[in-house]
């Protein structure tokens, strides 16, 4: 006899990113090199004088202790300095937290904001992560459905028809993970104005910030008086500074919310390491230019990804696209997403993720991370789809 495990896990599915990946030990050799389109993770390494100045802290026996829960002053600062420049945000450090990635950000909004039997409304498709993490906790994900004519993008009518006495925030994701599709400020607005009137919380996850084309200043919220009394922003600095191993993610709130959140930070990771701190540190202020340049770089990838892609003659269809990724319908009616992507890696091995990981009734898509692979191996990437029979 075993012990039991909590409903609530069980009910969870298995990460899908080590599921996919898991699918390499067994695909069949057929003599091409794997493209892995399938986590997004930047291909290039960090920039050598941040890892140079890193490794000038290694002997500092204060590196290796921790922060205070909230992080370093002065990287707080410097998150302060670049916000200021960033969204025109007038951020005091006690509105932020540094974290454990993007993804310990979602932890600590979702308990400071959440107990079991909450909703939260979502749109679809959404990051997998976030809907497992409500699914653990037993707060209600209600899904806003995926709108292929809008690209992905949220309707506020649609959303506001889903928000119920239990409802405590409206969760998204812009730049998206899975489509790419990047929110307009007007739209944010209006959800915003949304979650004010109704009292709940608009959370925002912007771990792609900083591949919106331009460099263009992705919304006004922070500028807004009293932003932090409906307004919550989730940040990764993992994509921006190449840095996904160190873990390095931010919440932005309201001085309160920041204070309870620093109960859930205190008793699950205390702080972000050190060492990721100066990580931040040092690419916020010293990376700008490195940072556009990669922005640059992604919007060119992207250009090409969609100009091959979309050429006639294509089995498959381009649904939305944009900063890292592109989400595509796949040929085969009869298969789910599952089935199409393990297709995939055997017969031409692309290694990208199932629809249905992004939200029920997505079997039909396909999302692929054109981010993680450098110009030149695009061309080669599309010609594999092209070549697929329908
Ligand atoms: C939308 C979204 N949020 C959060 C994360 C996690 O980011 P981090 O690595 O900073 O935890 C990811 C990573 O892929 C993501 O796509």
């Amino acid at each position: 006899m075993s012990i039991p495990f909590s409903p609530h896990i069980r009910a969870v599915h298995s990460p899908p990113i080590s599921e996919v990946k898991g699918w390499l030990a067994t695909r069949p050799d057929i003599g091409l090199e794997l493209i892995d389109l399938c986590q997004a993770v930047p291909d290039y390494p960090p920039a050598p004088e941040l890892v140079t100045h890193l490794a000038t802290l290694l002997d500092d026996p204060l590196t290796s202790k921790y922060s205070p829960d909230e992080g370093l002053p002065e990287v707080l600062a410097a998150v302060c300095e670049t916000y200021r420049r960033k969204y025109g945000a007038q951020l005091e450090p006690d509105n932020l937290c540094l974290t454990i990635g993007a993804s310990q950000a979602f932890w600590l909004a979702i308990v400071t904001l959440c107990q079991a039997g909450d909703e939260v409304v979502v749109q679809s498709p959404y990051y997998f992560d976030h809907a497992m993490a409500l699914d653990m906790l037993g707060i209600r994900g209600v899904y806003a459905p995926f709108d292929e004519a809008s690209a992905g993008l949220p309707s506020p009518a649609v959303i506001a028809a889903l928000i119920t006495a239990k409802t405590r925030a409206i969760l998204l994701v812009s730049p998206s993970n899975p489509t790419g599709a990047i929110i307009p400020p007007e739209t944010l607005q209006e959800l915003y104005s949304l979650a004010q009137c109704r009292n709940i919380a608009l959370i925002l996850d912007e771990t792609y910030n900083e591949f919106i084309p331009g460099g263009v200043r992705p919304h006004d919220l922070f500028t807004r008086p009293g932003w932090g009394e409906h307004f919550v922003q989730l940040a990764s600095f993992g994509k921006t500074f190449a840095l996904t191993g160190y873990r390095a993610g931010l919440l932005a709130a309201s001085r309160q919310f920041i204070q309870h959140a620093l109960k859930v930070q205190d008793s699950m990771a205390v702080c972000q390491p050190r060492i990721t701190q100066h990580a931040v540190r040092f690419g916020l202020e010293h990376l700008d230019a490195w940072v556009a340049a990669n922005r640059e770089m992604m919007a060119r990838r992207h250009d090409l990804f969609r100009a091959e892609f979309m050429q006639p003659g294509n089995p498959f269809r381009l649904s939305a696209s944009g900063a890292f990724f592109a989400w595509v319908r796949h040929p085969w009616p009869e298969l789910t997403g599952r089935q199409a992507a393990k297709r995939l890696v055997d017969e031409t091995a692309i290694l990208c993720l199932p629809g249905e990981v992004f939200g029920s009734g997505l079997e039909g898509y396909l999302r692929l991370a054109f981010g993680n692979i450098r110009e030149e191996a695009i061309p080669e990437a599309v010609r594999r789809f092209r070549k697929m029979a329908a």
